[in-house]
């Protein structure tokens, strides 16, 4: 899809009358119990209930399909399923689709608490986890075992931001076995900078909570089935109880009106400062996927539209625990905290050992500091500011 024509569908998509009941947004329409005028109506409800017919809070109301139906619309799927966060996103999508002596290939490079969902849930559900390094491409078909069930990727990898060859990875575990779901944290790319089910993946993942929510006041997740997993995917999230509130699920809704022109401020001022690292003497790489140095960026120039603005950098050496407290410390715009997404930068800063813990089978290859920044919409020369005066402290 064109970013011109990207940026239309995202002002209307989710705009039905039915929705909207002559508004320009989708009312809220708080609600557990949704009252039947006759017991015919309860009937039609029950029929009706998993394709958008008014039934009970927990199915979604107005304000849910609504957003639903945007998000079918965006990522080109066959249904939307909706989590309070999307960490719940992502593990309810998984457990949709395992079962006990199952498997699991997961890249070595997840959000973390997506691994430890592996480690430390999976595992006591005799589930077996199998790592892969991101940039296993088709080399994934070494990895797949009779009891394999899903293939979870996530592209760029969090925190070191390796670019996964998707194309290749479904095409390879294709031809061992159709029947394996993949899914894809697809969060970086706000779902729309890549179109996970048009390269064939089975589940398109975002936390919401990132691109789509925009202003760092809301948490949601959402799933985007095709069409040979959705009835699945819907039914046992349902039964786990997974669903948001109305509210929320507006303010969802409501980002995803300003998605375009934000991501689009985001991928300028993050490239201006990915290019204005790239040449500081300090750093000795720059995880950008949309430079040259980050790996995966041949794959990165065919396979994604554009750029978010979430990434990466290597000091050439290890800061000490005191400088780096100096230097995370005094950033007058830069904030320490979880999470990006929003409208206002962030940096969190990554010692090598820290990160080791969280590659168990493939390691690092690097010995200096990392620091994770997410550019947000303030200007950049302020931006560039503010880092060259945290070079200057390092210097003190
Ligand atoms: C890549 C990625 N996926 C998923 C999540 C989880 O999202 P949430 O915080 O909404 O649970 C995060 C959160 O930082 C993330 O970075």
């Amino acid at each position: 899809m064109t970013a011109n024509k990207l940026a239309t569908i995202l002002t209307r998509a989710g705009r039905k009358k039915k929705f909207t009941h002559g508004a320009v947004n989708a009312v809220i329409q708080r609600a557990s119990s949704l009252v039947f005028d006759s017991v015919q109506q309860q009937q039609q409800a029950i029929a009706g209930r998993t394709r958008g017919e008014l039934f009970y809070g927990r199915r979604g109301t107005l304000t849910h399909f609504s957003l639903q139906e945007a998000m079918v619309e965006l990522e080109n799927g066959a249904g939307c399923a909706l989590y309070p966060c999307g960490t719940a996103a992502i593990t309810h999508a998984i457990l949709s689709f395992v079962s006990s002596g199952g498997n699991i290939l997961v890249t070595n490079s997840a959000y973390e608490p997506t691994q430890h969902f592996c480690q430390f849930i999976l595992s006591k559900m005799n589930i077996t986890t199998t790592w892969f390094d991101p940039l296993i491409g088709d080399g994934i078909s070494n990895l797949i075992m009779p009891n394999t069930q899903v293939v979870f990727l996530e592209s760029p990898s969090s925190i070191t931001m390796e670019i996964q060859d998707i194309p290749a990875i479904v095409h390879a575990v294709r031809m061992i076995n159709p029947d394996i779901i993949i899914m894809l944290d697809n969060t970086w790319s706000a779902g729309i900078l890549l179109n996970a089910l048009d390269l064939g993946v089975d589940i398109s993942i975002q936390a919401g909570t990132k691109y789509i929510i925009g202003h760092s006041d809301a948490m949601i997740g959402t799933a985007v089935a095709n069409k040979r997993c959705w009835d699945q995917l819907r039914e046992q999230s349902y039964l786990m109880g997974q669903m948001v509130d109305a509210d929320t699920a507006y303010m969802a809704s409501r980002g995803l009106r300003t998605l375009s022109v934000r991501l689009q401020q985001h991928e300028a001022n993050g490239l201006c400062i990915a290019h204005w690292l790239s040449n500081r003497p300090e750093i000795e790489r720059v995880n950008h996927p949309a430079l040259p140095s980050c790996k995966g960026h041949e794959i990165f120039k065919r396979d994604f539209s554009g750029a978010s603005s979430l990434f990466s950098f290597l000091f050439k050496k290890r800061l000490s625990n005191i400088q780096l407290a100096n230097y995370l410390n005094n950033f007058e715009y830069f904030s320490i905290a979880y999470s990006w997404g929003g409208f206002e930068s962030l940096i969190l800063a990554y010692q090598p050992e820290e990160l080791s813990v969280i590659r168990p089978t493939i390691g690092i290859d690097f010995t200096g500091t990392l620091v994770r920044l997410h550019i947000g919409l303030e200007s950049s020369s302020d931006l560039i500011r503010d880092l060259s005066n945290g070079f200057d402290r390092l210097t003190e």
